[in-house]
C-alpha cells in the first residue's frame, strides 16, 4: 500500500552528511555566536512576547525593521524559517500540474533540486561555462515554454562563489513572462542586490536569509522581498504562524544591533582576500574569487585526499565536485583567524609532502 505521492517513491529524503569536526568550515555558517551578542536585550524583549498567545505587536515591529533594512514597502515583504522555507514556498506557489518546471544554472544551491522535487516541480539545468559565465540565450531557451513556472538565478552563485552578469540577469527578467527568482543568501557579502528593481520587474522575487550574514543559520530565519502582489499570491500557500514569536523577537533584536553584525562581514570579507592571497600562492592550488563568505579551490588531481587529509586533523570543508565544471573542487567557509590559519597550515602541509 503506498500512501503518498507516486513521484515520492522515487525520490530520497533530504539530508546532508557534515563530519563533526573541531574546525568547522564546510557549511557557511559564521563563527559569532548571535545569542551571546545580545542576548541580554533580547530578553528583555521577550518579557513583553507571550508564548501562549499566536499573535505579538513584535510582527508589525519587525516588518518595519526589514522595511527599512531592505528599503522596501512593508507589504513587499514575508518572512519565514530560512531561505529554505522561503524556496520552498516559491515552488509550491509556482507549480501548476506534473509538467511544471523550474529552470536554474548549475552548478548552483543543491537544495533547488531537492524542494521542487519534493513539491512536484521538476527542473532544467543549464551548465555555467568553465569561466562560470552563461549564457542568457540559452538559458531563456530553457524557460521558453508553457510550462516554464520559475526562472531561478543564484546571485552570487553557491558553489562557484561568483556574481551573475548584472545585463544577463535582467535579459532574463525582461525576455521572460515568467517569475525570476533570485536568490541572494550572500547579499551582505557581495552588496550587490536587485531588490531596488521589485516596481519595475512585477516578476522578480528576492530571497534572503539570515543564516550567513547575521550569523543565524541555527534560528533558521529568510525572508522574500518582492511586488506586493506577487507576495499576497505566496501567502496563499503558506502556514498561517510559520514564525514562531521568540524567533521573531531574536530577529528583531539583532536587527537592533545590525552594526556588530554587518562589520563582522566586513572582516570576512577582509580575511577572505587574505586567504584567498595565500591559497593561491601555494604551488598546486587554484582558488576562484568570491563574492561571498566562502572560497572554492582546487588541488587538481590531488583534491579528494587532500579533503582527507584536512578531515583526519579535524577540519571539515565541503566537496562541491559533482558537477563537472567544478571537477575536483571543495568549498571552504571564510571563519575567524584561528579556523582560518589552521585550515592554510594544513593545506600547505600536504601540497609541500608533508604528512599527519
Ligand atoms: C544559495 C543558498 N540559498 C539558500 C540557502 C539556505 O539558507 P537558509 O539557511 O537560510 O535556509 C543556502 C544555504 O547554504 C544557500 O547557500
Amino acid at each position: 500500500m503506498n500512501y503518498f505521492r507516486d513521484d515520492l517513491k522515487y525520490k530520497k529524503p533530504t539530508k546532508i552528511t557534515v563530519p563533526d569536526k573541531k574546525i568547522k568550515m564546510g557549511l557557511n555558517e559564521s563563527s559569532l555566536d548571535p545569542f551571546e551578542i545580545v542576548k541580554e536585550n533580547f530578553l528583555k524583549n521577550m518579557e513583553s512576547v507571550k508564548l501562549n498567545r499566536y499573535f505579538n505587536k513584535i510582527t508589525a515591529t519587525l516588518r518595519n525593521q526589514f522595511s527599512e533594512y531592505a528599503q522596501v514597502d512593508p507589504e513587499c515583504l514575508i518572512f519565514g524559517n530560512g531561505a529554505d522555507e522561503m524556496l520552498y514556498y516559491v515552488f509550491t506557489a509556482v507549480r501548476n500540474d506534473n509538467d511544471s518546471y523550474a529552470v536554474s544554472l548549475a552548478p548552483s544551491y543543491f537544495d533547488y533540486k531537492s524542494y521542487s522535487n519534493a513539491v512536484g516541480l521538476g527542473i532544467k539545468f543549464l551548465s555555467l561555462n568553465a569561466d562560470f559565465d552563461f549564457s542568457a540565450e540559452e538559458y531563456l531557451k530553457l524557460c521558453d515554454d508553457k510550462n516554464c513556472k520559475l526562472a531561478i538565478l543564484c546571485n552570487p552563485n553557491n558553489p562557484t562563489g561568483n556574481l551573475l552578469d548584472e545585463n544577463k540577469i535582467l535579459e532574463i527578467v525582461n525576455n521572460s513572462d515568467r517569475l525570476v527568482l533570485i536568490d541572494e543568501t550572500y547579499f551582505e557579502f557581495s552588496g550587490k542586490t536587485f531588490a531596488d528593481k521589485i516596481d519595475r520587474y512585477k516578476n522578480l522575487v528576492i530571497i534572503r536569509s539570515f543564516s550567513k550574514s547575521f550569523s543565524a543559520a541555527g534560528l533558521r530565519f529568510g525572508y522574500i522581498i518582492s511586488h506586493a502582489d506577487n507576495i499576497n499570491e505566496l501567502k496563499k500557500v503558506m502556514t498561517i504562524f510559520n514564525l514562531n514569536l521568540m524567533t521573531q523577537t531574536m530577529i528583531s533584536t539583532m536587527l537592533d544591533n545590525k552594526e556588530i553584525f554587518l562589520e563582522h562581514n566586513q572582516n570576512i570579507i577582509k580575511n577572505r582576500e587574505v586567504v584567498f592571497q595565500k591559497l593561491a600562492e601555494i604551488n598546486g592550488i587554484s582558488v576562484h574569487p568570491s563574492a561571498t563568505n566562502f572560497l572554492t579551490f582546487t588541488a587538481g588531481s590531488k583534491t579528494r585526499v587532500l579533503l582527507t587529509f584536512l578531515a583526519d586533523n579535524d577540519i571539515a570543508v565541503r566537496p562541491v565536485w559533482h558537477h563537472p565544471v567544478l571537477h575536483d573542487h571543495v568549498r571552504v567557509t571564510i571563519s575567524d583567524e584561528y579556523s582560518n590559519t589552521y585550515f592554510l597550515k594544513y593545506v600547505k602541509k600536504f601540497m609541500t609532502g608533508g604528512s599527519k
